[in-house]
């Protein structure tokens, strides 16, 4: 594994990776487990995956952990996920103080059960000021909600004359969303085989680099998180230019 992030090129490390991490379900399934067994299993796969990245210099590690469709699922299910998120954090604030990491969340932080979103505060807070790789947890998240919101927000800053509506731009529309600290996906990984986005971050991945792979969630460690890398230095991002001119670009 040391030889695969030796491979990983220092000049070219997506700034902002974000994964849908999913298959947690299935994989228990495959063991004769509940669901749960899962997604606990799946709590491994992030401690490796936030160490992987802050070692090869990702800045921005952005997690789908539970959508606003999530809460569609079986009551029993979305109570445990809830609990995991609690115990989760009290568990690892330790690591991530120690690795120089900052929590973040984007969400509609509201919706969650009391004692998470306490949890959530307390780490954020105790976090804030570090400074190596920005981790942000999107809970409680849905792409479309978020649109929805800035369009209310951006509308009521018009409507109080605070802005003309000639004034509105991307980076308007950028800084009303919850990512608005952050820069946009240049890295989108998917586990467990799905081909969608379900939802996630639809106007930030305008152009990132999308990667999917069969591999469910707590199958998904550090050394796959090196070789989708790996895949990803060999893409050439040419944002609508061409391929003569990136060339030229980078001579
Ligand atoms: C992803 O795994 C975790 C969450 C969505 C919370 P799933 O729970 O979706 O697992 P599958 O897709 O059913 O296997
Ligand atoms: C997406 O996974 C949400 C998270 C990973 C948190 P789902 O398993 O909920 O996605 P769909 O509904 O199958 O697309
Ligand atoms: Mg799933």
């Amino acid at each position: 594994m040391e030889n695969l992030k030796i491979e990983i090129a220092k000049n070219n490390i997506p700034n902002h990776v974000a994964i849908i991490m999913d298959g947690n379900g299935r994989w228990a399934k495959l063991k004769g487990k509940p669901r749960i067994f899962g997604h606990k299993n799946g709590v491994t796969s992030v401690r490796e995956i936030i160490e992987g990245c802050a070692e090869v210099g990702v800045n921005f590690l952005t997690l789908y952990a539970f959508s606003t469709e999530n809460w569609n699922r079986p009551k029993l299910e979305v109570k445990t996920l809830m609990a995991l998120l609690v115990s989760s954090l009290k568990k690892e604030l330790k690591t991530l103080q120690k690795n120089n990491i900052k929590l973040n969340t984007i969400g509609n932080i509201e919706n969650l059960p009391g004692k998470a979103q306490k949890e959530l505060f307390e780490v954020v807070e105790k976090t804030k000021n570090n400074t190596t790789l920005t981790l942000t947890l999107a809970l409680s998240y849905g792409s479309r909600e978020e649109i929805v919101n800035v369009i209310k927000n951006i509308s009521k800053n018009v409507v109080n004359n605070q802005l003309r509506i000639e004034e509105i731009d991307e980076k308007i529309i950028n800084n009303h969303l919850y990512t608005f600290s952050l820069p946009d996906v240049d890295f989108m990984i998917r586990t467990s085989g799905e081909k969608r986005i379900s939802n996630f971050l639809l106007w930030q991945i305008a152009y990132a680099e999308l990667f999917f792979t069969d591999t469910l969630w707590p199958d998904f460690r550090k050394e796959n998180l090196f070789k989708a890398l790996l895949e990803y230095q060999k893409r050439e991002r040419r944002f609508g230019k061409t391929s003569e001119q990136i060339e030229e670009i980078n001579e």
